[in-house]
């Protein structure tokens, strides 16, 4: 087993790469440590929960609420655990997002590690510290930052993982690619989803540059104050279609990437739209779906990046360099407008 410590804030993140889970005793005393997962993890990795307090919830977004926490907190006072004990979320994204949360609050704060289960958390959402859960409507409204103390990835967890799970976390892939890494992109425009489905070292390789970006991106700018910024790319667009058109979070990144290239085709002079399509394709994932540009111009005004009339838009210069520039919330509209004709 590989470690591999980073340094964020100030905290030191333990990252296991080619891990198994089987390790997990190692690093977590099985005495001392409590998981939490969800439904739909437990039943497809039963055996690995044997020895280990389970805690486990709903699956899906819509228990990423106080509800569970709660739920969670409730378990936790059940079995006696205080701050000598660490929490491990196992699972996708919702998962880790909320006992990272819970675990920064539980008497205050108690250790916590991951072990991501999902593409989309392996490359995305277990690194960078952010945890926390919906109110209501609002995405992460609720939350802090704090870093986990260990990551363990195991990808022979993804066998189990539904199909359409791994193109949500490819979106991930090709939104770090578009951003930072031309040479990533060109390897994703090479290959299709079933070759790295189907290769282990293929597919390893591939998870550990993508947490390598995001690790980077992170150091330098935990609280997002600049490149952390970055990380939006095809998410101010997608957010609100997501939101409007009740799609998965991958499939509408996917669509605003496209979107938020051809505003870049007029604001940057980006001529790589068509490169960045024939990717998406690769991966299943969709280019375009019929919208009502009013109603997403609706939810994209309440985007966190907004300031007053103006949105901090993600854009390409070239393919693997990205940056941040202010525009109109008029001018936004009028590209919305256009892009629901062509949809
Ligand atoms: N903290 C961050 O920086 C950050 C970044 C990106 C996304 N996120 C959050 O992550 C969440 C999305 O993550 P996600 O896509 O992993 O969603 P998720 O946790 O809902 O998992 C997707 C689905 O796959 C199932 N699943 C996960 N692993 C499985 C496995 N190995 N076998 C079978 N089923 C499995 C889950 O039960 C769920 O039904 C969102 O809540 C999003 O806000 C957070
Ligand atoms: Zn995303």
């Amino acid at each position: 087993m590989q470690v591999q410590s980073f340094k964020i804030a100030g905290q030191q993140v333990d990252y296991y790469f080619d891990a198994a889970f089987s390790a997990l005793h190692q690093i977590a005393d099985t005495k001392r440590a409590v998981l939490i997962t969800d439904k739909n993890v437990f039943n497809a990795h039963k055996a690995k929960f044997k020895n280990w307090r389970t805690i486990v919830i709903e699956p899906g977004e819509n228990h990423k609420n106080f509800d569970t926490v709660q739920y969670i907190i409730g378990e936790l006072a059940g079995y006696e655990v205080d701050r000598s004990c660490t929490l491990i979320g196992v699972g996708g994204g919702v998962v880790t997002d909320i006992t990272g949360f819970v675990a920064s609050i539980y008497m205050r704060g108690v250790r916590f590690g991951f072990v991501p289960t999902s593409l989309l958390n392996m490359v995305d959402a277990s690194l960078g510290g952010k945890n926390g859960i919906d109110f209501g409507l609002y995405k992460n409204l609720v939350g802090n930052i704090t870093q986990p103390k260990f990551i363990l990835q195991d990808v022979s967890l993804l066998q189990t993982l539904p199909q359409e799970e791994w193109e949500n976390g490819f979106a991930e892939i090709i939104k770090h690619a578009c951003i930072k890494d031309k040479t990533m992109f060109d390897a994703l425009a090479k290959h299709q989803l079933s070759e790295y489905m189907g290769d282990r070292e293929l597919l390893e390789a591939l998870i550990r540059k993508n947490v390598f970006i995001k690790l980077k991106v992170v150091q330098k700018d935990v609280y997002e104050t600049g490149d952390r910024k970055l990380l939006n790319f095809g998410h101010t667009i997608g957010h609100a279609i997501e939101n409007i058109c009740q799609i998965a979070h991958g499939k509408a990144i996917a669509i605003g990437m496209v979107l938020a290239a051809k505003i870049a085709e007029k604001e940057t002079g980006f001529d790589g739209t068509e490169k960045i399509k024939a990717v998406l394709k690769n991966y299943n994932l969709p280019l375009m779906i019929p919208f009502d540009a009013a109603a997403v111009f609706e939810v994209l005004k309440l985007d966190k990046k907004r300031a007053d009339q103006q949105i901090h838009f993600i854009l390409l210069q070239k393919t693997g360099k990205a940056l941040v520039q202010a525009i109109s919330l008029t001018r936004l509209k009028s590209y919305l407008k256009i892009f629901e004709k062509e949809s």
